[in-house]
């Protein structure tokens, strides 16, 4: 179980190997989608240094509707090709913004977030949903966090394979 303190780490590299063996110990023998989100999101913002927001959408229709999060309260329904998240759902690749405000028809959920990382979740190449986490810096995320998010991304759509 996540013992709830912060790893000391130097650098994103061993960042993301840490959180990726923590995220399988975490998830190890559950394949619940909600409870799984949950605890990955709580793992995030609680050992990623300068997030204000990580958390679930889920593909429901056509929206991307809200589901387990640690932060603020957000906006629940985001259209299939609106927003960061809508963006990176239907193109289906990851997506880094260093600055949200130059980011045209992003949606401002918490006006403390300046940056921005959304992860599309896929199975067999069908979109299940979106990783999103928020920064209160700008240019927070860079290609490091794309590669390790997407990894901790793939570790929770595997948790959840019976
Ligand atoms: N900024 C996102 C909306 C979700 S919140 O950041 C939690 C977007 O533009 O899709």
């Amino acid at each position: 179980m996540f013992s709830g303190t912060a790893p000391i780490l130097t650098n994103k590299s061993e960042l993301y190997q840490e959180l990726r063996a923590q995220l399988t110990s975490l998830l190890k023998g559950e394949p619940d989608a909600i409870a799984n989100a949950a605890n990955t999101a709580a793992l995030l913002y609680h050992s990623m240094p300068d997030v204000n927001w990580v958390g679930f959408y889920f593909l429901k229709g056509s929206d991307l509707v809200l589901g387990p999060f640690q932060g603020r309260p957000a906006c629940v329904r985001i259209p299939l090709g609106k927003g960061v998240c809508g963006t990176a759902g239907e193109r289906r690749v990851s997506i880094v913004v260093p600055d949200v405000n130059a980011f045209p028809g992003h949606i401002a959920c918490d006006s403390a977030s300046l940056s921005e990382l959304v992860a599309p979740l896929a199975r067999r190449g069908s979109l299940v949903g979106v990783l999103d986490l928020d920064s209160p810096l700008l240019g927070r995320f860079d290609e490091a966090d794309r590669a390790g998010c997407e990894s901790l991304a793939q570790i929770y759509m595997e948790s959840l394979k019976e």
